[in-house]
């Protein structure tokens, strides 16, 4: 199994180029199961969970070439098989977005239910209810979600639960549907604007998307496209936590400023100074000492929940006391324990975390435990005196692409090896 060594304590300074959200481009894959034309889209991440998708998309039937790096065509003119077993799932969650999709178009799916997973529970009770309200008939078989229908029924939904995924897999099945579906209390992340943008560069006619009541107009057939995927925004917001957290001065390109807007704004103040000389870059120059500030994650437009953890990495060595709170997902401080490991002072309490700054941390062997929380560990090794290890970051590959590449670019001594 990889591992990252780092030798932290260098600052880091230079440029970085944002990939193409993974969050983005996932459902966007998906997307190309609504029709039998070809969708090209551009600007994909090189991340493990973008070849997963490849391989659901390829085991279900679809042709797919990839013209130029970050490029795929993906045509569902084959598509002959409605399941994504288990093996695919269980490495990544994202696979139920072929849901909707599969039962739009063939009134057919079967998708493994996915399991709970290191950061909670994490069900999908909102994607079914949203089905069964469009009419179809859903069912738990073997482990597997089974869902039938004829043509799909537009229809009001009310998300109890604001839910990206959930959102996400309605409007796609919503797109085929006969009539007009309303979902209400529907996420309102950059992704679900980057999917409605697609979907209605396919014919769709989704409205509003962005915020909370999004309408969409049922058409009979949708078409092929060309896209390009909007910049990573959680990537981008890991890196200018990376240059506040080394002492560092890092120009970030190719993102997006807009979409992380609560996450530069809490690190404005926390003495990080931001620069956005335009609307595609930002420059993050660290404070010459961060001070401690409070966080609660919500959903867009407010701190993300996969912010949290580096964030949390930062709050370490910050001057004062940060109380984090954590309220999208129920087990979300896997990190925490591992920091501890590098001498951080942190206190669980259920759904905060009381993290007293002005720590020193040092560097030791520690493991990965999510997506997320390996980036943190990865942020603490590089502020860290001495040696970091960080175990298994087959959970990085999955969303970051060659992050220590980018990393070691900029002045960071990490480098990946096997034991
Ligand atoms: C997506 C992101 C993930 C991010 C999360 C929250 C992708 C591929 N993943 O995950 O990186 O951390 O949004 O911003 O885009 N819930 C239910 N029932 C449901 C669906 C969700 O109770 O049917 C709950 C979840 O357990 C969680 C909350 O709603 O507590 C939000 O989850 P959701 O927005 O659905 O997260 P994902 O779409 O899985």
């Amino acid at each position: 199994m990889d591992k990252f060594r780092i030798i932290g304590g260098r600052p880091l300074e230079g440029r970085i180029q944002i990939s193409g959200a993974k969050n983005s481009a996932l459902p966007c894959m998906a997307a190309a199961l609504l029709t039998s034309e070809t969708v090209t889209l551009h600007n994909l991440p090189y991340a493990r969970d973008i070849i997963t998708m490849r391989r659901l998309l390829e085991d279900l039937g679809c042709h797919i070439l990839m013209p130029e790096l970050r490029t795929l065509k993906i045509s569902g003119a084959q598509v002959e098989v409605f399941e994504a077993p288990y093996e695919l799932v269980k490495t990544m969650r994202a696979s139920v977005l072929a849901l909707g999709p599969l039962l739009a178009r063939f009134g057919e799916a079967r998708v493994s239910l996915p399991g709970g997973c290191a950061i909670g529970q994490r069900p999908i009770d909102l994607h079914l209810a949203g089905f069964e309200k469009l009419g179809a008939a859903v069912e738990i078989e073997g482990g597997d979600v089974v869902a039938r229908s004829k043509r799909l029924q537009g229809r009001e939904i009310y998300f109890d639960k604001v839910s990206v995924t959930g959102t996400e897999n309605l409007m796609m099945a919503a797109a085929l549907a006969d009539g007009v579906t309303v979902l209400t209390n529907a996420a309102r992340e950059p992704e679900i604007v980057d999917l409605a943008e697609l979907l209605n560069k396919m014919g769709a006619r989704v409205e509003g998307a962005g915020r909370s009541t999004i309408r969409i107009e049922g058409v009979n057939k949708l078409g092929g496209a060309e896209h390009t995927i909007i910049p990573d925004r959680i990537e981008t917001g890991t890196f200018a936590v990376a240059a506040a957290i080394t002492g560092g001065d890092l120009e970030l390109v190719n993102c997006n400023p807009q979409h992380i807007a609560a996450v530069l704004d809490k690190l404005e103040e926390t003495g990080v100074r931001i620069d956005r000389p335009n609307a595609f870059s930002l420059r993050v120059v660290a404070a010459d000492q961060t001070r401690c500030s409070d966080v609660t994650t919500l959903p867009h437009p407010g701190f993300p929940t996969d912010m949290q953890a580096q964030y949390m990495a930062l709050m370490t060595v910050g001057d004062g006391v940060s109380v984090i709170t954590e309220t999208i997902f129920e087990n979300r401080f896997m990190h925490a324990s591992e920091l501890l490991r590098m001498g951080a002072r942190i206190r669980l309490n259920g759904r905060q975390a009381v993290v007293e700054g002005n720590k020193e941390l040092s560097g030791a062997r520690v493991q990965a435990s999510d997506l997320r929380a390996s980036a943190s560990l990865v942020l603490a090794g590089l502020a860290a005196r001495g040696e970091t290890i960080v175990d298994r970051v087959y959970h990085i590959d999955r969303g970051y692409e060659k992050i220590e590449e980018k990393l070691r670019a900029v002045g960071a001594n990490i480098e990946r090896f096997r034991e």
